[in-house]
């Protein structure tokens, strides 16, 4: 039985230290402290040892029971360590990476933060306000008198479903000026100063799709009312913007025009900035034109409950696409791919 024990011990030790990999050690493992293993076997015989000796016999089959398990944990060690250096071996530290592929802002996004940043540092809020609104908000309230011509100029898609007694139809908002009477609104309650510098930029709708045209674009409207508010006020943020935007070397001008919602009135343009004021194929004599402008129409104060004899102020509405093209100076010939999800495009900003 002594011997029996000591060459189950020597053989489990010899297949320990041969064992190449942890499979083949667990094989090993099986095979002699298993249920039906060498060694577990011969323990059980252990009882058919005479009385006398059977003591000598368990220590020694303990020992090599021991002496086996210590041998297993060892080698163990060895090969898991051996396997994880394989796997570093397989890796080359010093090839140059894989790059996950990065995306930006659309350019249209990038457009909007620059214009916000712009007229955020002259202490313009930006707000927000319904891009379905109602028609009052769009047209009535902006002294456009129902059925007026006027109106046909804002080429309006009508949600067909509701009409309200009082606001009218419901419309997708054919510019941000229906954001004007909802600030001023916003700005009177619970005020007894009037104070308002407002920067809205939102989504506007309009039944059109051409090569300069997108059915939705974007606007930003500038809507100033104060004490005092002049022309000189609105002429100097322009200048201001212009600079800022499109960079020191171009000009704003303001033109004579009509809108039903400011008296007086202005287009206002910027000299091109391929031929800075020269002329050329791009421009009309050397200017590009930028939107609407003029001084709050007395009616619209009204509309939003602000005092036309103590308080004054100024309104634009500007193109974000179009102020983004006039500073690119770019010959896209159909604007339209803008929002065709184009990455040959897109990926050039
Ligand atoms: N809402 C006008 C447009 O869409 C622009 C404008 C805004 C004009 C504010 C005057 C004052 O054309």
């Amino acid at each position: 039985m002594e011997e029996e024990l000591i060459g189950i011990k020597n053989a489990a030790l010899s297949f320990i230290l041969e064992a190449k990999d942890l499979e083949s050690l667990e094989e090993t493992k099986l095979q002699f402290l298993g249920r039906s293993g060498k060694l577990t076997l011969a323990i059980k015989e252990i009882t058919k040892v005479p009385v006398e000796k059977r003591k000598e016999i368990g220590i020694l089959a303990n020992e090599v029971k021991n002496t086996i398990e210590e041998a297993l944990k060892r080698q163990e060690k060895i090969l898991s360590q051996k396997k994880k250096s394989a796997l570093f071996e397989k890796i080359d530290v010093t090839n140059p990476g894989i790059k996950p592929p990065l995306g930006h802002l659309h350019l249209v996004t990038q457009a909007i933060e620059e214009i916000s940043e712009i007229f955020e540092r002259i202490g313009f809020e930006r707000v927000r306000y319904p891009e379905v609104d109602w028609d009052y908000y769009a047209f009535s309230a902006l002294n456009f008198p129902q059925n007026h011509p006027a109106r046909d100029e804002w080429e309006t898609f009508f949600v067909k479903s509701y009409e309200d007694p009082k606001m009218g139809k419901i419309v997708l908002i054919p510019h941000t000026s229906s954001g004007q009477v909802r600030e001023m609104e916003r700005a009177k309650a619970g005020q007894k100063e009037i104070s308002i510098k407002m920067l809205n930029i939102a989504k506007c709708y309009r039944r059109q799709s051409d090569v300069s045209h997108t059915p939705m674009f974007h606007q930003f409207e500038g809507l100033v009312i104060g004490k005092d508010i002049s022309i000189v006020h609105l002429k100097g943020t322009l200048d201001y913007f212009v600079e800022s935007y499109f960079g020191k070397d171009r000009k704003s001008r303001i033109r004579p025009y009509h809108f039903q919602f400011t008296e007086p009135s202005f287009e206002v343009d910027v000299t091109c900035g391929v031929c800075l004021g020269k002329g050329c194929k791009l421009c009309k004599a050397g200017w590009l034109e930028l939107g609407g402008a003029g001084m709050v129409h007395p009616n619209v104060l009204k509309a939003g409950g602000i005092d036309s004899k103590k308080y004054t102020g100024f309104a634009f509405g500007w193109g974000v696409e179009r102020v983004l093209m006039m500073k690119q100076g770019l010959e896209i010939d159909d604007l339209r791919i803008l929002y065709s999800n184009d990455l040959r495009f897109l990926k050039q900003f």
